[in-house]
């Protein structure tokens, strides 16, 4: 079926919104967050009264900013509409701000509120965390004793904190991270960004799992041999150093965007199709991931570097590793005993995310493969043995293949960043990882980070663009 007639997803709705970006002249603001907002308004999908604070050290002013930041870079235009530019523009204005400076988070409190009394309105507030992780305690305090968790109008207008992974650099740290969030904002106040979970290929295993009534029989040890869960990068860490030397791979992908996305892959049917009924359905299933015991870690996990990254942080005895894979199980009655792998790496030959489920099949025969291809060329096949054609009776591994380009050619699709930030401001937590959530990841790698971090002598190293690292491995 060509569902090029689709009717257009319907648009979101937005009430009047500050959002208020601390770190917005850093790379995941300019990469992601200003040409998600410029995307947004120029769709008309925001509100009118959406107003952009940026809040940096340095001396900018939001033409500066805009100016120098690639805001249709993904376009096939590649130029931006002057017109929605210019609005950007006079919707943002930049603050000067010390992180640590309590005088300057009443002087934030002052503008905020003479926004809205210049707007005549209460406007949800949305304070959008783009900075380092390791500040996330000392600015959410300051938020707190200055007053910045209220609105002007309780019941209405919403105040939000939205947070950026990772969420701790280890299990305690993060324990103590959502321990401190907890005092000053609610559960329901609190966004935490896994932009993974917004890609539409994502969302769609949902949809495909629980839509379709003849996968839903076989999902589960019986019939599922193994599960595998790849995103692989042809970029390297691009000069983000800082960022990425204290985490590596297993931190920065495997405890946030895969482990998320396995949830989904894995989870029961939930009750209802609501965002609580769904978070419990992927909670409950986190709980059962066994984290890789400690004496397993040898066997069930692999990391490497690639060859010139420790020139690139500057330090020759870097041992964080930019490729990681490990193998787990899911110790419930639906997937005991079935093998589990999860892999991701930078630098590699090819940009692919997927994940293929692998049924079984008859004893040395090719299998039924279901493969979620997230990214790129979107879309969803399924391997099937079917005749070859002529006169003897030989298979064929043919595929059944359902593409976004070709099916929904004319149907763009919200970028990750864009559904990020709509789904925030209009307070839909689907998307969007719990404490529990984020917890549980934790332990499951816990075990890994604690032996990794004893001996390094496991690390191996890998050539920029190297093709063979996964067939390689033993786990
Ligand atoms: C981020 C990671 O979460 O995702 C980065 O911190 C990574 O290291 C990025 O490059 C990849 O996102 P995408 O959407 O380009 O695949």
């Amino acid at each position: 079926m060509n569902a090029q007639a689709a009717p257009k997803a319907q648009e979101p709705k937005l009430e009047p919104a500050i959002i208020v970006i601390f770190g917005i002249t850093g790379d995941l603001s300019r990469r992601y967050l200003l040409p998600s907002l410029y995307h947004l308004m120029k769709d008309n999908l925001l509100h009118d009264k959406t107003r952009i604070v940026g809040i940096t050290r340095g001396n900018m002013s939001p033409k500066e900013l805009l100016d120098q930041t690639k805001m249709c870079g993904q376009d096939n235009e590649n130029v931006c509409d002057p017109k929605a530019l210019q609005q950007m523009q006079a919707n943002t204005t930049i603050m000067h701000m010390d992180l640590i400076n309590q005088a300057d988070y009443i002087e934030l409190h002052k503008q905020l509120d003479d926004i809205e009394s210049k707007e005549g309105v209460c406007m949800n507030r949305l304070y959008y965390l783009s900075i380092p992780p390791q500040v996330y305690t000392p600015v959410i305090r300051l938020l707190d004793e200055a007053g910045l968790n209220t609105s002007c109008q309780h019941g209405r207008a919403m105040t939000r904190l939205l947070v950026e992974k990772p969420f701790g650099f280890s299990l305690s740290s993060a324990e103590e991270l959502i321990a401190t969030t907890e005092h000053v904002f609610r559960e329901e106040q609190v966004f935490r960004i896994d932009h993974y979970l917004a890609k539409e290929t994502v969302q769609n295993i949902l949809t495909f799992r629980f839509r379709n009534p003849i996968f839903e029989s076989l999902w589960d040890r019986h019939h599922i041999a193994s599960i595998t869960i790849n995103a692989y990068q042809k970029i390297g860490i691009e000069g983000r150093a800082v960022f990425y030397e204290p985490l590596g791979a297993l931190r920065d992908f495997i405890q946030s965007h895969l482990l998320q996305i396995l949830a989904i892959v894995t989870m029961d049917r939930p009750k209802e199709f609501t965002s609580e009924q769904i978070h419990l359905s992927k909670q409950a299933l986190m709980r059962h991931i066994e984290p890789i015991p400690a004496d397993q870690v040898g066997k069930r996990t692999r990391r490497g570097q690639y060859e010139g990254y420790r020139e690139e942080v500057n330090n020759q005895h870097s041992t964080t590793e930019t490729y990681a894979e490990i193998k787990v199980f899911i110790n419930n009655s639906r997937w005991q005993n079935v093998p589990i792998y999860l892999s991701t790496g930078k630098a590699l030959s090819e940009r692919k995310t997927e994940v293929c489920i692998d049924f079984y099949g008859k004893e040395g025969e090719m299998m039924n493969r279901l493969r979620f291809r997230i990214q790129p060329n979107e879309g969803i096949e399924l391997d099937l043995l079917t005749k070859r054609p002529g006169f003897r009776d030989e298979v064929n591994q043919t595929a059944m293949d359902f593409s976004y380009q070709h099916d929904f050619e004319n149907h763009g699709h919200p970028d990750a960043y864009e559904r990020v930030l709509v789904d925030a401001v209009r307070g839909d937590h689907t998307l969007f990882a719990t404490s529990e959530e984020v917890l549980a990841s934790w332990r499951v790698i816990q075990p890994a980070l604690d032996e990794w971090s004893k001996r390094n002598d496991d690390l191996f190293f890998y050539e920029r663009g190297a093709t063979d690292i996964e067939a390689s491995s033993q786990l």
